[in-house]
């Protein structure tokens, strides 16, 4: 096994048994929707499907990037695949960079596409590789091969700085970005992996041209305390304990971003109930999304355990969405007046 399948599979491994959740919570909890007693519709006519990468898909819900190594992968994409098609919502797949250096490894991320011919399968990859001679060409023949809708880059700059192998330069990064938009034939997301992205980011990707981002806030996976357990030197364990809590709370990542009216916003990071996934769409998030959640459900249950979880959130959009009167999703994401801060003042 490569160090990098040794990697992820530890990666697995560590999200699954230890306590590596954000102490810090994703600030959805200050939102709360404003009950309607007569929300005059029925709860059968309310609709959760909608479109995402020229695909119909059944809610407005994906499964976010899981890497998972050599056999774990191809396992865990196997099945993350077929509950994905089955249940009709779009698949981010485990960062490619594996198969970049190793076609070998091919069958583990082809068997996506290969399981779900109906949904967006996405492509990832961290923008740290895109930094070394960077060659669009095997990106582009990586994601061919895949047969991936879309690639979905991450930027990760604490997990770099703090991972014992990792490769901490982003010196080039928009220059990287730019390049990959502008030679790439799919739409690129960008994404973070549980820091958020600020504001300032989201306006200077807008300038690159990137059309959809993932804000990935914090409250959910602290990869700060992920690469803990896995640091062994006394002074690196130490420093990563600094960053356990870093980065922006998903629901004001979220907020912040909605000012930019021609981005469209994933949202995920702590995304672990229905709840908070229902108050991500109210707030204004085309799409909301988890990974750490479907890790311990498919550890738990394998593929009943996915397939139970996705159901649980459709189930409790669906409710949000009867108890807020609102039948179809165009009206319920994005509506201020079913969603408000704080205590309830303009009821
Ligand atoms: C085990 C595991 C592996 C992950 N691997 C990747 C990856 O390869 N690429 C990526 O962009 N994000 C990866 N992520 C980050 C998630 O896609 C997501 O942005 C982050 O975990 C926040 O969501 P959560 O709080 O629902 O876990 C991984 C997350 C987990 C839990």
């Amino acid at each position: 096994m490569s160090s990098i399948q040794a990697r992820k599979k530890e990666h697995l491994r560590i999200v699954a048994e230890e306590d590596v959740q954000f102490r810090t919570t994703t600030g959805f909890e200050r939102w709360h929707f404003i009950h309607n007693a007569m929300p005059e519709i029925d709860l059968k006519d309310v609709d959760t499907r909608c479109e995402f990468l020229g695909y119909k898909i059944n809610q407005p819900f994906m499964i976010a990037a899981i890497g998972g190594g050599e056999s774990h992968g191809l396992e865990l994409n196997r099945d993350l695949a077929q509950v994905a098609n089955a249940a009709r919502i779009p698949l981010v797949l485990g960062s490619m960079r594996i198969l970049l250096e190793d076609s070998a490894v091919l069958p583990s991320f082809k068997i996506a596409r290969q399981l779900a011919p109906d949904i967006p399968i996405i492509a990832n990859l961290g923008a740290a590789q895109l930094n070394d001679n960077l060659d669009s060409r095997k990106v582009l023949r990586a994601i061919q091969d895949i047969g991936a809708d879309a690639l979905s880059i991450h930027l990760n700059p604490l997990q770099e700085a703090l991972q014992p192998e990792g490769e901490p330069s982003f010196r080039n990064v928009s220059h990287a970005l730019e390049i990959l938009k502008e030679t790439l034939p799919v739409p690129l997301i960008v994404k973070e992996v549980g820091c958020g992205l600020s504001l300032d980011v989201l306006k200077r990707l807008y300038k690159i041209g990137i059309k959809w981002v993932d804000i990935a806030g914090a409250g959910g996976t602290s990869w700060a305390k992920v690469e803990y357990h896995r640091i062994l030197e006394a002074g690196a364990k130490q420093l990563a304990t600094e960053f356990f809590e870093w980065g922006i709370p998903t629901a004001e990542a979220l907020t912040a971003a909605t000012q930019l009216k021609d981005l469209h916003l994933i949202a995920t990071g702590g995304i672990d109930s229905g709840l908070k996934y229902a108050k991500a769409i109210a707030l204004g998030a085309e799409l909301a999304g988890a990974a750490a959640p479907f890790v311990a459900a498919w550890r738990k249950k394998g593929k009943e355990g996915i397939a139970e979880l996705l159901d649980h959130y459709q189930r409790t959009l669906q409710m949000v969405m009867f108890l807020t009167g609102c039948a179809k999703l165009k009206k319920f994401r994005g509506n201020a007046a079913i969603i408000q801060p704080q205590n309830y003042q303009n009821i």
